[in-house]
């Protein structure tokens, strides 16, 4: 039976990254070393190899045991503010792990890969909308590390054939089910539910940005849409041959922090008034991606509102905090 291995599964994408592929029909195999993923964000029926990618040895078995179609690569350390601390760490994970997993890939003769990319390889674009064309200038160690990763992809598309589909995804939140949410409070939407849960303002870093309301903008995407991007990836693959391909995943619309906000505060029923703090370093002023070469090549788009990724990503936060409910 062919399968494909989810590398990184029991995280929070790469499990509605299986969630989509196993609810579609596919065979899939999850290979994750648990260190922030979860056993039981793995559904029963797929089996879970719990090992780590920088493990020859354990690779070697996986592809002996199993007869692999692909990969779907999400392993990383993802923490942007981590890797300027640990830049070494985020390298070794991210481009050293990834190397190891090509090689064996090579050796197991798989040719088809789906790679973990990120809007973080365009840094601070001054586009209107980015491109999969617009200059990649990351500004962390982490967005420098998931370039250099597409680039090892396409290297080892010109060297052995390997077949390629990076998938740079945009903001993302939400959940396909209350306890498949991300428990790390990283983006905007959990550092807004953190703030009202305590009963604080959020906060809005600057409001003087070239954007028409002041705030910074972004293209916030659920991550069931995320995820059915990687299905139809991995079926595009697997009828073409010859292939090394870049695609975004947004929405293709922007929204401002401070409409996020009355999103948020809308779904959750908390009406505190955001504060407006100084900027933070780095922050460009408006990255929503062009996804239409995407909806055209791969036939997907994203089906899920803004609404519905807040709301559900709500959901899981209240069922981890009770408390978070207003009275
Ligand atoms: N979360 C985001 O907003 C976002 C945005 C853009 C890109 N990405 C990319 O998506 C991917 C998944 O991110 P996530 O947010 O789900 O993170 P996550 O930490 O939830 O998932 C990573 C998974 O990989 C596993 N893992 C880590 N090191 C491993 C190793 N050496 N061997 C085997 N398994 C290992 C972890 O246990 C975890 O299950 C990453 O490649 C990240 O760079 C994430």
């Amino acid at each position: 039976m062919k399968v494909w291995l989810v590398a990184g599964g029991a995280g929070y994408i790469g499990s509605h990254v299986v969630k989509a592929m196993y609810d579609a029909g596919e065979n899939v195999v999850v290979l994750d070393d648990l260190s922030t993923g979860a056993e039981h964000n793995v559904p029963d029926r797929v089996p879970l190899i719990v090992g780590n990618i920088l493990d020859e040895h354990t690779l070697a078995g996986v592809f002996e045991d199993h007869q692999v179609e692909g990969v779907v690569n999400l392993v990383a350390r993802t923490q942007v503010g981590e890797s300027v601390e640990l830049p070494l760490a985020h390298y070794h994970q991210n481009v050293e792990g990834f190397r190891v997993l090509l090689a064996a890939m090579q050796r197991a003769g798989v040719r088809k890969l789906v790679y973990s990319s990120s809007a973080s390889v365009y840094g601070m674009p001054d586009v209107d909308l980015v491109t999969e064309d617009t200059p990649c200038a990351p500004m962390s160690p982490y967005g420098q590390t998931k370039l250099i990763g597409e680039w090892l992809g396409e290297a080892a598309h010109h060297a052995f054939g390997m077949d390629v589909i990076n998938l740079r995804y945009f903001n993302v939140a939400g959940a396909a089910a209350p306890h498949m949410t991300d428990k790390r409070v990283l983006n905007l939407v959990p550092m807004v539910f953190e703030k009202l849960t305590a009963g604080l303002p959020p906060e809005i870093f600057g409001d003087d940005y070239s954007t028409p309301d002041g705030t910074c903008v972004r293209d916030y995407i659920h991550v069931a849409d995320i995820a059915s991007a990687h299905l139809a990836a991995t079926r595009f693959l697997r009828e073409q041959h010859g292939v090394a391909r870049t695609f975004n995943v947004g929405q293709g619309r922007g929204l401002s922090v401070r409409e996020l906000i009355e999103v948020i505060t809308m779904v959750t029923g908390h009406t505190a008034e955001p504060v407006v703090t100084a900027r933070r370093p780095g922050d460009p002023a408006k990255v929503v991606a062009d996804a239409t070469p995407i909806q055209r090549e791969l036939g997907w788009t994203a089906r899920h509102s803004v609404v519905d990724m807040v709301a559900s990503a709500w959901q899981g936060w209240c069922l981890r905090h009770p408390e978070a409910r207003p009275a």
